[in-house]
């Protein structure tokens, strides 16, 4: 048994150390390692993009995997499962709590339109079993069979509430667990669902890989493989792959979401966070490089050949998995039973990775306004049924890509950079490597304390300012979109739209932010009171 008090919201800990390892790779293992691994590889050239990537994985996934389960184990000892309050344990400054507002905004902002994405995956799970879009043998016409389900253009193939049910569905099963509790429901979630994704990738992934040609001497799966693992080296001058590299790596090991942390903090000074972490990011790995890396790209390799693949690619991020997937299902014996692994496996990696996304919120609401977890829960996922709603609306308006870049993308690498100066930094470096240590089954070699002191934060700022001359000046005067293509002006006042209830969402939570201090009589300079709880620690 790892955790045997609760230093975080009260009553609340893990109930076995492989629990806790399974739940935060459910965090981390998600749509992003089968949906969005797929799509980033082959539209930045493949191999060339896993040399920045495996980069990008060590020297800031690792280093800020750990940094964010010390920063979490640290505001346990006052019972702080937010980042606000995390912020705050690490820097005794009144700015820190509103800095820590953007760990609030994030995760709640990427809940909303990933528990949508998420929906798609539970509808496709029940249309694969009935083979309902068997019959959409072309990429064109699964690309409208999909299209309409999303309320793009022509809706006659579905009913128009078709995506409501879903979404409503799948938030309801989001929010249940998320009301039962860290161990009952988060850790009890993972146990059953990381298995069941495991097993269904292993099989897919085994099917895809032993795939003939489709006719002799045509494209293979080992075809897939090459393009993948086979680096053009003349590539890695191109800015924009390093740049879409680190952006894959933070969002697949959910890295600068609030949600590592907030699963941290409910971890006690006994407790192992070196060998838990590296666990924690190797598993996410091998989910998505072997596993994701074998499936969609060696599958649309056989069937479109790699130009076909990176075309398949370009053309919308969704559409390997939900357009050309479903093309290769139709071929194969057993065609339905692999849909629903496939869908099957995408809704499961889902589903733990939202849940992830819930928990430093309700953890705000309960630690600081003593509101009941049943309560919070209901209350959020109220609030993320009603923005739910305009996402699927204003899908074709593009509200998904804005919110997914400016929350998803561009927030995570801010809110990373903000976290690893503060932990490293201002709570100083040989601290951080001290309560890194705690409780620790292995030693870390000396260099990461360095990697993580100066080369993450340097590569971290290096990635902001880039990214911001280069994209996200460029997309907030709308000179371009998210996806690089000039705005269509029919959207523009629905991308002001989306940008104004991120910003509401963000004045919202200061607002919070400052009346639970002013509730709770927190003194910024003094800090807060360790929690007797946690005094076992
Ligand atoms: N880390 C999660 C994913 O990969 C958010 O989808």
């Amino acid at each position: 048994m790892t955790s045997t008090q609760a230093p975080s919201s009260a009553n609340e800990n893990w109930g076995s150390r492989i629990g806790l390892i399974l739940a935060m790779a459910g965090n981390a293992v998600g749509l992003g390692n089968f949906l969005r691994f797929p799509s980033q590889a082959a539209n930045n050239g493949g191999g060339s993009f896993m040399i920045a990537y495996f980069t990008a994985f060590l020297l800031l996934g690792i280093p800020l995997m750990w940094v964010e389960w010390g920063i979490g184990r640290n505001a346990g000892r006052y019972r702080k499962g937010h980042v606000p309050g995390m912020f705050a344990a690490l820097w005794k400054h009144p700015a820190a709590k509103y800095l820590g507002v953007i760990g609030l905004t994030v995760p709640l902002v990427v809940m909303i339109y990933y528990t949508y994405i998420e929906s798609w995956t539970l509808a496709f799970t029940v249309f694969s079993a009935t083979s309902d879009y068997f019959g959409n043998n072309t990429q064109e016409a699964m690309v409208g069979y999909l299209q309409s389900y999303q309320m793009i253009g022509d809706d006659s193939v579905h009913g128009m509430w078709k995506p409501f049910v879903f979404f409503f569905i799948t938030l309801v099963i989001n929010i249940w667990v998320v009301s039962r509790g860290i161990s009952a429901g988060i850790e009890k979630l993972a146990r059953i669902g990381m298995p069941i994704l495991f097993f269904f990738a292993a099989i897919l992934a085994v099917v895809i890989l032993t795939m003939d040609p489709l006719t002799p001497g045509g494209p293979s799966p080992a075809d897939g493989l090459n393009f993948i693992f086979n680096p053009d080296f003349s590539q890695l001058s191109r800015p924009g792959l390093w740049l879409a590299a680190a952006g894959q790596i933070f969002f697949t090991l959910s890295v600068g979401m609030g949600t590592l942390q907030a699963y941290a903090s409910y971890l006690t000074k006994k407790d192992d966070l070196v060998l838990s972490g590296l666990a924690t990011a190797a598993t996410n790995e091998t989910a998505e490089v072997v596993l994701g890396g074998s499936i969609a790209i060696p599958a649309a390799v056989v069937f479109f050949g790699v130009a076909g693949a990176m075309q398949v690619a370009s053309s919308g991020s969704f559409n390997i998995g939900f357009a050309t997937m479903p093309v290769v299902f139709q071929q194969l014996p057993l065609g339905n039973v692999l849909g629903v692994m496939w869908f099957g496996l995408l809704f499961f990696a889902g589903i733990t990775s939202s849940v992830a996304m819930a928990t430093p919120i309700v953890a705000f609401f309960r630690e600081e306004f003593g509101i009941r977890r049943e309560t919070v829960a209901w209350g959020l996922g109220g609030v993320v049924m009603i923005f739910g709603l305009l996402q699927i609306f204003w899908l074709q308006y593009g509200m998904l890509d804005e919110w997914d870049y400016w929350a998803g993308t561009f927030g995570l690498v801010l809110f990373a950079s903000i976290e690893v100066v503060l932990f490293m930094w201002v709570f100083k470096p040989e601290r951080a490597w001290e309560s890194l240590h705690q409780g620790a089954d292995i030693r870390l070699p000396r260099i990461f304390k360095f990697v993580m002191t100066y080369i993450t934060p340097l590569y971290l700022f290096t990635i902001l300012v880039w990214w911001g001359v280069t994209d996200a000046w460029p997309i907030l005067t709308m000179e371009k979109t998210p996806g690089g293509a000039p705005p269509d002006p029919a959207n523009v006042p629905f991308v002001h739209a989306s940008r104004a209830i991120l910003a509401l969402i963000v004045v919202t939570f200061v607002v919070l932010v400052r009346l639970a201090w002013k509730r709770n009589r927190y003194d910024d300079r003094t800090g807060f009171t360790e929690s007797i709880t946690g005094s076992a620690q």
